[in-house]
């Protein structure tokens, strides 16, 4: 079907010199970039040009996120937003796509009431845009195509990404963990591990084409199919001069053997986002999180143990229902003990059809936002001496383009920049680590 919609607009543009455009917004995780970037992948193979804003474009795209309602709110604001631009402009084609788009609740919403919007595709048939954008250019006519299930998601669509130094790879789709707040499960269906020869296929054209910063992605990597750890052993082989990154890692299957493999490999970064969410064993029984903060806490001296260089990111929700101040502050506890060098925070978001939305305790929203910049300023100290402890060190930075100074990210993914000629875009460089701040590096060139 892509090539019917090509001939379509190489046809319109022979006739009237210009080529439509097409223009993506990704809400929420990188796996949604990464759907995205097959997303865009599709439209450039269908022949749209893509653009650069909402205004030039004849096809807008929105990829969107459930995660929180913070998100769901923003995106359906932007929405809105779009209808007076498809009044003025009646061919323009509107598309919505992404984990919002699973909730059936939500798809009433979009069909009924935003009228403007031509296509809703879920995440396991976000593929099939070809067959409804050619339904919108030649009939008018409206899809709404979303499977609950959790079919296997082609792998010949055509990829393309919007950075030429960092790439998101998928190695497995879907979650099975039910967290009790978390309505992934519900939006990206049951685990499915993509077949390493087709990951290694992909990375191996990545490292070639010159891209540096793989990311691989799954909900919880350590479920992977055919083992993690070999994974990342199957990857490691291939040369080139490039960083292998992964995410997420879940406590309760994360094991020594991945922290082995991490230190044997040339290519994995040092660096391990091991969300924890809570501190208290009460809260996270609750959230069904299957381990104790004690249990955390061994995982993560066994890391640095294995890894001394170690960087460790991890997520934290708070105001889970029932959470006390007792809870809390074993939270607070739990990241002195642990000290990340930087957190993830949120204040936990009711999501319909979670176990959660439905259990007595719900914390009000200004408690929630106390405890939240309580746990920011404690941890911006925590981030602010760790990163400290960086400074006079020379670190490997990968150069990824210019904010002012070239911008960078370290090894273990902190922010940093230094004076340098742009030449140097796209390599690793040493920098000297002269001003360290909460969140990021300044540096100097070696
Ligand atoms: N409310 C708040 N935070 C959430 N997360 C997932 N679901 C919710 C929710 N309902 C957070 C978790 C997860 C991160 C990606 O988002 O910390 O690790
Ligand atoms: Fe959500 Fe838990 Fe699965 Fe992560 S592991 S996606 S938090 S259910």
């Amino acid at each position: 079907m892509e090539h019917e919609v090509r001939r379509l607009l190489d046809a319109e543009a022979a006739a009237t010199g210009r080529r439509r455009k097409a223009l993506i917004e990704t809400y929420g995780c990188q796996q949604n970039g990464a759907d995205s970037d097959r997303m865009r992948g599709q439209l450039v193979a269908m022949g749209f040009d893509l653009a650069g804003a909402r205004e030039d474009a004849d096809l807008i795209l929105f990829n969107t996120c459930a995660v929180r309602e913070h998100a769901e709110q923003k995106l359906l604001g932007n929405l809105g937003a779009l209808r007076h631009l498809k009044a003025r402009r009646p061919g323009l084609v509107i598309a919505v796509t992404g984990c919002m788009m699973q909730q059936p609740h939500r798809v009433e919403e979009i069909t009924k009431k935003y009228r403007h919007v031509d296509i809703v595709l879920g995440t396991n048939t976000f593929f099939k845009l070809p067959e409804a954008v050619h339904r919108a250019m030649t009939e008018g006519g409206r899809t709404a195509e979303i499977d609950g299930g959790s079919p296997d998601i082609p792998e010949d669509i055509p990829v393309a990404r919007e950075s030429g130094i960092r790439a998101w790879v998928t190695a497995m789709y879907g979650c099975n963990n039910f967290c009790s707040y978390c309505v992934v499960p519900y939006t990206r269906g049951r685990e499915r591990s993509r077949p390493p020869e087709y990951i290694e296929e992909e990375v191996r054209g990545l490292v070639k084409a010159g891209y540096k910063d793989i990311t691989l992605l799954g909900q919880n990597v350590n479920s992977y199919g055919w083992g993690f750890p070999k994974l990342l052993a199957l990857l490691d082989a291939i040369e080139g001069d490039y960083l292998i990154r992964f995410m997420t890692s879940h406590p309760k299957d994360a094991t020594p053997g991945l922290f082995e493999a991490m230190a044997a490999s040339k290519h994995v970064a040092r660096q391990l986002h091991l969300p924890v969410q809570s501190g208290s064993d009460a809260v996270l029984a609750a959230m069904n999180r299957r381990y104790t903060a004690e249990h955390y806490l061994g995982l993560a001296q066994k890391a640095r143990e294995l890894i001394p260089d170690l960087t460790l990111t991890s997520d934290i929700i708070v105001g889970f229902p029932g959470e006390s101040e007792a809870d809390f502050e074993a939270t607070l506890d739990l990241i002195r003990t642990v000290r990340f060098d930087s957190l993830f925070t949120f204040a936990y978001s009711a999501r319909r059809g979670t176990r959660a939305a439905d259990m007595e305790g719900q914390i009000p929203a200004e408690v929630k936002k106390s405890r939240l910049i309580a746990l920011m300023k404690t941890q911006q100290v925590i981030s602010a001496e760790k990163n400290a402890a960086l400074l006079g060190c020379v670190q490997r930075v990968l150069v990824m383009g210019r904010k002012g100074f070239l911008e960078g990210r370290t090894e273990g993914g902190k922010p940093c920049y230094f004076e340098g000629d742009d030449a140097l875009i796209g390599s690793f460089v040493p920098v000297k680590i002269t001003i360290a701040k909460s969140f990021v590096l300044y540096g100097e060139l070696q």
